[in-house]
């Protein structure tokens, strides 16, 4: 259903995207997960048809962003960081309106207008003045306008920012109910949110996506496989290269910030790697200083993705 390839964005010097390709199938709901200034923002954009890619393609149901933007504009429902509601006007006004501008033949109008209030919840309100409304329901309000026109594809951009805890879990609710008549992008920068009502995830960060995986694959992989953290005085090479080859190591991490060599050792969920560890670090004599296990969560394996320092190997 979406398909984006190689795409790159630059505003200056500033490369906001580069080089990202994903797909995204029918009907999934995918979260798109980064810190502050990844480049959500900017891809949604670019999917949207509201920016160009500086290079690269990206199509939605087959229609290039670019060369068909109108036939994309048409499969596509868009809530951006900010939704531009008019505050003046009514809530059942408003969403006619832009039912109209999308297109909406004026004998479907009442129909799309009803239909998208029952599926966001707002028809209590359909009577109000946007700007008297909660923050909650104004975002319900950007999610109808962007379901008006009954879109295959929503893109969601942080779509539970600034909304308190209450607002939060009725918003992501309202996500989820609507996943299964749509496909659906959403942005954040809070992982939970992912886990919570999403079936795959693409992680980004500094403009380049560092992993993509289902929700239960990235916690399958990395949330329950063991850490160690291992310091030893011995030449770093050496210590990386002879922990690797214990059975049920996946990677091994050195760390700057300590005095001796410490690095991080991953293993499977199940396997017990400290006896091989110590086995190892005696038949080298390497002088021990700290063996300590902790158990790698979701939120451990997103900030390592993130917040990798330059220059280190992995
Ligand atoms: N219109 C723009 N002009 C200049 N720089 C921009 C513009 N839009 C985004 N950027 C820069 O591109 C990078 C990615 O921004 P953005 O896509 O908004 O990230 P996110 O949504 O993940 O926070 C940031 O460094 C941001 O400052
Ligand atoms: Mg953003």
């Amino acid at each position: 259903m979406i398909d984006v390839q190689q795409v790159s964005r630059y505003f200056g010097d500033v490369t906001a995207v580069n080089d990202v390709s994903f797909k995204v199938e029918k009907g999934e709901i995918v979260g798109f997960l980064g810190p502050n200034a990844a480049g959500k923002t900017t891809t949604m954009r670019i999917l949207t048809t509201y920016l160009p890619a500086t290079s690269g393609t990206a199509t939605v149901a087959g229609y290039d962003v670019h060369e068909q933007s109108m036939e994309v504009r048409k499969r596509i429902g868009y809530l951006p960081e900010n939704p531009p509601l008019y505050q003046d006007m009514r809530v059942k006004d408003y969403l006619e309106f832009v039912a109209k501008i999308k297109g909406v033949a004026p004998a479907e109008r009442k129909k799309a207008v009803d239909d998208a209030m029952a599926k966001t919840a707002i028809g209590d309100v359909s009577t109000r003045v946007i700007k008297v409304l909660s923050k909650g329901y104004k975002q319900r309000v950007g999610l109808a306008q962007a379901l008006v026109h009954n879109p295959d594809v929503l893109i969601l951009d942080e779509p539970t920012v600034g909304l308190d805890p209450n607002q939060i879990i009725e918003v992501r609710q309202l996500i989820k109910r609507l996943a299964g008549d749509h496909t659906i992008i959403l942005s954040t920068h809070i992982l939970p949110e992912v886990s919570m009502t999403c079936e795959r995830v693409v992680i980004i960060n500094k403009g380049v996506i560092v992993a993509t995986d289902t929700t239960d694959g990235l916690t399958k992989k990395h949330a329950g496989a063991t850490r160690l953290t291992v310091s030893v005085d011995a030449p770093v090479a050496a210590v990386k290269e002879k922990l690797a080859t214990i059975k049920g190591v996946t990677k091994v991490e050195e760390t700057s910030g300590s005095e001796y060599t410490t690095v991080f050792v991953e293993s499977d969920k199940d396997v017990e790697i400290r006896p091989e560890v110590a086995k190892i670090v005696v038949a080298n004599n390497w002088p021990l200083y700290e063996i300590k296990a902790e158990d790698v969560s979701l939120e451990d394996v997103f900030l390592h993705l993130t917040t990798k320092e330059e220059g280190t190997v992995s």
